[in-house]
């Protein structure tokens, strides 16, 4: 039995329609079900930030995930393969028109991301107070809570339909299958089988 912590939406559906391609199997969770056991996979569903804690702790052997997720729990997880799927970046995003300002003493940045966004102005010896939101990020630059956000872009609308715009790219993402070292080692084969199987069909 192997257990996989798919993060609740599209990238879930996304991804067990690639299981399905892999291994002829529809695999579909009833109603409210967050779990579903069928041919030999147990499937989890669970909240995009949770996916790294499942498959850390090993309460699943893998998970999928984006990248940024990851970089923010920093947990020694290893990235099995790229799924191509909810491909974005995770870039700054500023009041249209305006451009981040260097000579500032500090520079407050609103965020869910906060060691991305940490970790970017460090690196540019920019002194930063991050302050933590779960969603709506685009908020808040319009009504002067932070100078700046740091957040998902997609298509780039949400930002454009808030007067903001897209500044610097800091990192681009996209769903990763990832997987614990204690399951790796233990279960190499299977693993190795599924991601060969689901890299075929990508
Ligand atoms: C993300 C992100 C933006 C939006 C960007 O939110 O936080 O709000 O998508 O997409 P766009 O560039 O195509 O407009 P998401 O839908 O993941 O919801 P969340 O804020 O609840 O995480």
């Amino acid at each position: 039995m192997i257990t996989i912590a798919l993060p609740k939406g599209r990238i879930a559906e996304e991804t067990l329609d690639k299981f399905e391609k892999a291994f002829g199997e529809k695999f579909v969770f009833e109603d409210r079900k967050l779990i579903l056991v069928q041919a030999g996979f147990t499937f989890l569903n669970v909240r995009n930030q949770d996916v790294p804690t499942y498959v850390m702790h090993g309460a699943a052997d893998l998970g999928v995930v984006g990248l940024d997720v990851l970089e923010e729990k920093e947990y020694d997880l290893i990235k099995l393969l790229d799924l191509k799927l909810g491909k974005c970046k995770v870039a700054i995003g500023l009041r249209a028109g305006e451009k981040l300002d260097w000579s500032k003493s500090e520079i407050k940045v609103a965020t869910k991301h906060e060691k991305i966004a940490k970790k970017y102005f460090e690196e540019k010896a920019m002194a930063v107070e991050i302050i933590k939101l779960y969603g709506s990020i685009e908020l808040a630059p319009l009504v002067g809570l932070a100078d700046c956000i740091v957040d998902i872009v997609e298509t780039g609308l949400t930002m454009k339909q808030n007067g903001l715009e897209v500044g610097p790219t800091i990192m681009e993402t996209s769903a990763h299958l990832i997987v614990n070292k204690n399951s790796f080692y233990a279960k190499k084969d299977r693993i190795f089988e599924i991601k060969e199987k689901i890299e075929a069909v990508l």
